[in-house]
């Protein structure tokens, strides 16, 4: 088969490199991959985004099979374009992505069918009430686009202050652009946060290990939000007990409510979920797999990932099997010096020939130029290593980082110590 991966980051190189290992594969492309995804695939230059392009392509190449992995083409309605193109597709179509791409949709959804969550009220276009309503409701406060923004569409608000800036940054300096147009603003939840991925095909769902995402990019959870500094999995937090919780409170209920409302959801959805003292409650969900939560969790898939695309797609999820190594995994992301902010690019990568064999350096952000790396991206490189335990297989992540350099490098040290 001929298969085709959309996107360009450390989850896409992670996905690639999985399914190469399928000997059903005779060739595979990512679009538009990076400089680590060619040593597993053939990249090809077509924008995430660009599905005129992308279909074109797929006609021309006679692709058997596409997997769809950022959220923006999902948002735009890559998945219902192939599908049309009569290309088998994993990912969920526009109408379902929409769980992801508009937090005051996903909101009303969890509302409506009880699902636990935040306390909530969309704003849309009025700041002055946004305003009203922050001071009503006092500090510490969320404040959330609700487009799609990065991953950095997030202000946990520790005063009033700030969180009506917050407001008037998204609403009225059009920071985040069309995605802040209209806000939302809920309760602050305190506890620990665990991710669940899980495939479904609007009916099954299987759930991988739960892993836990590092949000903030500097040690101890300061700083600033970004996409991610680092993950690892399974998550001594999500016991039996709280996976049963959250699979009868939460998992099934989301897609028998995506179904009710005629827009059935197939592909990957991810729980972002606070373990609050009330119990478990959804943060937020998203359409697709994490980055950087998909390169720890890989490391632990011992079936086919291929096989389990396509019963997705075939909705026979519900007969195919998925098996999970026991071991932990852990990714430590590498990232350009003043991400999330502003940062430079064009850094020769050094160090990479002296990884030890046990880890797999997933590339997030890298060019490959005359046969040496350079950073291209603020999030660079994921250093990810499974071992029987997390201890260990932290300690083998870290080791993996000691020879990689480049300038400007930064990484949190204390990736799943806590
Ligand atoms: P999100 O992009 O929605 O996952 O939010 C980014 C981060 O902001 C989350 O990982 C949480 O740490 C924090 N956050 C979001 N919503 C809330 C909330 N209602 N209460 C407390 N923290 C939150
Ligand atoms: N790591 C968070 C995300 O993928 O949204």
């Amino acid at each position: 088969m001929k298969v085709l991966v959309i996107g360009g980051g450390g989850r896409e190189h992670a996905i690639a490199a999985t399914l190469a290992r399928s000997p059903r594969i005779t060739k595979l492309y990512v679009a538009p991959g990076n400089g680590g995804i060619s040593g597993v695939a053939e990249c090809v230059p077509i924008k995430a985004t660009d599905i005129a392009e992308m279909v074109r392509f797929v006609q021309a190449e006679g692709i058997d099979f596409v997997m769809v992995a950022p959220d923006d083409p999902l948002a735009l309605g890559m998945v219902d374009a192939l599908t049309a193109a009569s290309v088998p597709t994993f990912g969920p179509t526009q109408a379902a992505a929409i769980l992801e791409s508009s937090k005051a949709f996903s909101k009303g959804l969890m509302e409506q069918y009880n699902i636990p969550t935040a306390r909530y009220r969309v704003f849309d276009g009025n700041v002055e009430a946004a305003v009203a309503y922050i001071r009503e409701q006092g500090a510490p406060i969320v404040v959330k686009c609700d487009g799609l923004a990065l991953g950095k569409g997030v202000v946990v608000a520790q005063t009033i202050a700030e969180a009506e800036a917050a407001v008037r940054a998204m609403m009225e300096e059009g920071r985040f652009g069309q995605s802040g147009a209209k806000v939302v603003i809920e309760e602050c939840m305190t506890g620990p946060e665990v991710t669940v991925l899980a495939f479904t095909d609007g009916k099954t769902i299987a759930t991988m290990p739960a892993a836990q995402d590092h949000k903030r990019v500097f040690d101890n959870d300061e700083g600033p939000n970004t996409g991610g500094m680092g993950a690892f999995c399974p998550s001594p937090k999500y016991t039996p007990e709280l996976a049963e919780i959250c699979m009868e409170t939460i998992f099934r209920p989301t897609i028998a409510a995506m179904a009710k409302e005629g827009r059935p959801f197939k592909g990957v959805i991810y729980f972002g979920l606070m373990l609050t003292p009330n119990g478990p409650k959804v943060i937020e969900y998203n359409a697709r797999f994490g980055d950087p939560e998909t390169q720890p969790i890989l490391a632990l898939l011992k079936t086919d990932l291929l096989d389990i695309f396509e019963a997705v797609v075939e909705e026979r999820l519900a007969e195919q099997e998925i098996r999970w190594s026991a071991d932990a995994a852990c990714c430590v992301v590498l990232a350009s010096g003043g991400y999330p902010g502003t940062y430079e690019t064009g850094k020769i990568i050094s160090g990479l020939d002296q990884v030890p064999a046990d880890v797999t350096v997933y590339h997030a952000g890298t060019k490959l130029e005359d046969g040496a790396y350079f950073t291209a991206g603020g999030r660079v490189l994921g250093v990810t290593a499974k071992a029987p335990t997390l201890d260990e297989a932290i300690a083998r992540a870290y080791a993996g980082v000691t020879p990689i350099q480049f300038e400007g490098m930064q990484y949190r040290t204390d990736i799943g110590r806590r």
